[in-house]
């Protein structure tokens, strides 16, 4: 557990830029980290030293060659960090962009005759692509129904409706709005065991922050992730494409290499963070274990973030001493239960007879820093099913603590008492 050491967790948090003071507010804890998690200070240095540099890649001089390395060391970092034999990683302007540009690429690619396949726990992102493009290009979109008690979907429900002529499917990795994972191995599998040539492009991008990534694993051809929400910064998304999906035709430069999924010129910074949080994460694993490996150092990362966000999340719901977990609060309800397993450091509640809205403010008089989401176009495939119209939705990171989670709880049992 990284609180077990005191002085572990004062060293990540001291890795973390604004960990406890907003610039523009003051004192606050950060509980909003599905918004966009804290930015490592090693990526704010990077950033600026890279926005300084003036040259371009593919000159022959030393400044060129230098960025040219930063790129390619980023791509072997990111290959332990997402566990990529194969294939190639590129970024683009947000993760929504590559996730379109991934799904459009894919569904123009294939035959005509064939379907797409998507579900309604996915964020607008991959949803309205997927949706889209099989309208524009006139395939059939199938849709499949999230369990509205667990928060999440299930591997027999894409199952039920696979067929051999399934072309391309989109699977989220993470919910943003429920907080509740998807076993994406198993889907991807049920998937193959119907149409084995299914071009499938997954979501990663409220996932990645919260535990392994094992692109081996998944068996897919598409994984997009938005660095911001994992410890870097804004304007930039990551995209891992198999050398499959490469090989499909796709949009390019007339005459341009074949395998290039870039368009223009490359922000070498945006490269160069990422290897900033790949350092980070394994600095991480150092601490955590005894692995001389890197992806393992990187797994056992991953692994004591997964604990640590468990205990957090443990301590919201149920809560810890004296204080009272939000499922003992009077008036509270909780997107996808109590006791789920498919949580992933993030609880979205309401409370009876109160305005989310009004509870974020609240919050933020103690400050607290939550954020709402209502049943608009971001949320509304999540809430109008449950017959909500609003919740607050708590997100964690593992630089969060188990005191900054007792506040919150006294926060809330004075709120909801008044
Ligand atoms: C699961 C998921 N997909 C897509 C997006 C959109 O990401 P971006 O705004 O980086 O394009 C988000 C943003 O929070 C998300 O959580």
């Amino acid at each position: 557990m990284l609180e077990d050491s005191p002085s572990l967790m004062t060293q990540i948090r001291d890795k973390f830029a604004h960990v406890d003071q907003c610039p523009f507010e003051g004192p606050r804890i950060f509980f909003e980290n599905a918004g966009g998690a804290l930015t490592l200070k090693s990526v704010v240095d990077t950033s600026a030293k890279f926005a300084a540099i003036p040259d371009n890649q593919g000159r022959d001089n030393p400044a060129s060659h230098a960025l040219v390395n930063i790129i390619n060391q980023a791509r072997s970092d990111m290959r332990d960090l997402f566990n990529a034999q194969e294939g190639q990683f590129f970024v683009g302007e947000s993760g929504t962009e590559l996730l379109f540009r991934l799904i459009r690429n894919a569904i123009s690619a294939v035959p005509k005759e064939g379907q797409v396949m998507g579900s309604s726990l996915e964020h607008p992102a991959s949803r309205s692509a997927a949706m889209h493009w099989a309208k524009v290009l006139e395939k059939p979109y199938i849709s499949v129904s999230h369990d509205k008690d667990t928060g999440s979907v299930d591997a027999a429900a894409y199952a039920a409706l696979v067929t051999p002529q399934t072309q391309v499917a989109t699977i989220l990795h993470t919910s943003p709005v429920t907080g509740m994972g998807v076993d994406v191995a198993a889907v991807s599998k049920a998937i193959r065991a119907v149409a084995p040539n299914c071009f499938i492009i997954v979501d990663g991008i409220q996932h990645a922050a919260h535990g392994l990534l094992d692109i081996a694993a998944y068996d897919v051809d598409g994984y997009v992730i938005s660095p911001y929400k994992m410890f870097s910064r804004h304007g930039y998304g990551v995209a891992w494409v198999s050398d499959r999906l490469t090989a499909l035709s796709h949009e390019q430069l007339i005459d341009g290499p074949q395998e290039n999924w870039e368009f223009g010129t490359r922000d070498t910074g945006s490269y160069a963070t990422m290897s900033d949080v790949v350092d980070y994460l394994d600095w991480l694993g150092s601490e955590v274990s005894v692995e001389k490996d890197r992806r393992k150092r990187l797994v056992a990362a991953g692994q004591a973030i997964k604990a640590h966000e468990k205990m957090l999340s443990d301590i919201m719901l149920y809560g810890k001493d004296n204080l009272k977990g939000v499922s003992e609060l009077e008036g509270v309800e909780i997107v996808g239960g109590l006791d789920n397993p498919r949580r992933e450091g993030l609880v979205s509640l309401r409370v009876k007879g109160m305005a989310s809205a009004d509870l974020v403010s609240a919050l933020r008089n103690h400050n607290i820093r939550a954020h709402v989401r209502k049943d608009d176009h971001y949320s509304g495939n999540i809430l109008t099913p449950m017959g909500w119209t609003d919740c607050v939705r708590i997100s964690l990171c593992h630089y969060n603590t188990s005191a900054e989670v007792t506040s919150l709880l006294s926060a809330l049992a004075k709120i909801v008492k008044q």
